[in-house]
């Protein structure tokens, strides 16, 4: 399958609402650890995207998302929360990496992670930093995209098993500022 990537501003993010809120109720299905539990109502998924479109409007969000070539069904996401403190201009960090059951396995996660770093570049943000549920298939991802591995931090999120879990922390530098 091609897919086509594009950023949103606030308003299309509005009108792509419904899918949206259909690619987290897919993740969270999933058994995916994206911040809700299972079974995550569609009106919380929906105030979820929200506060996404809030963040869009204040300037300091970037939301990629992927459509299968020539179709309007999303099938993935991806968002760089651009860091607002005065000495911290040059981060972002890189949450909420989605995409829906019906599209894994075909390269579309790296894609949207190449071209989230592009935008990242564009913006001047050349520190990236994430965190993943620790043993996730995503850590594959991230180490063979050469983000680099800082620890994991037990206990930090509640997992679907209703038991604490381990988050694995990552960054990588873009490039320019190193120090
Ligand atoms: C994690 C996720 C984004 C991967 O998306 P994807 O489009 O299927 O990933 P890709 O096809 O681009 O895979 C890239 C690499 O990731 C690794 N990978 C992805 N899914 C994997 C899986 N199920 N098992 C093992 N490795 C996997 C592999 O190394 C893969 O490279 P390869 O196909 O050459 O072996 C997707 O499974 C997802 O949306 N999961 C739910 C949400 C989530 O957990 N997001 C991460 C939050 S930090």
């Amino acid at each position: 399958m091609a897919f086509s990537l594009t950023s949103l501003g606030a308003a299309e993010a509005r009108a792509a609402l419904p899918h949206l809120v259909g690619l987290l109720l897919d993740a969270v299905a999933s058994g995916a650890a994206v911040g809700f539990l299972p079974p995550l109502a569609a009106d919380e998924a929906h105030k979820y995207w929200q506060g996404v479109i809030e963040a869009l409007e204040g300037g300091h969000r970037v939301l990629l998302v992927a459509y299968p070539a020539g179709e309007a069904i999303l099938l993935g996401a991806v968002q760089l929360d651009l860091a607002t403190r005065p000495n911290a201009l040059h981060r972002a960090e890189v949450s909420k990496l989605l995409v829906h059951r019906l599209a894994r396995r075909q390269g579309l996660a790296r894609q949207l992670l190449q071209a989230l770093e592009v935008e990242a570049r564009r913006l001047g943000r050349t520190t990236l930093v994430l965190d993943t549920r620790h043993g996730d298939v995503a850590e594959r991802l991230y180490l063979g995209m050469g983000y680099q591995l800082v620890g994991l931090i037990p206990a930090y999120f509640i997992n679907n098993d209703g038991q604490p879990h381990a988050t694995t922390l990552y960054y990588k530098l873009l490039g320019a500022v190193e120090t």
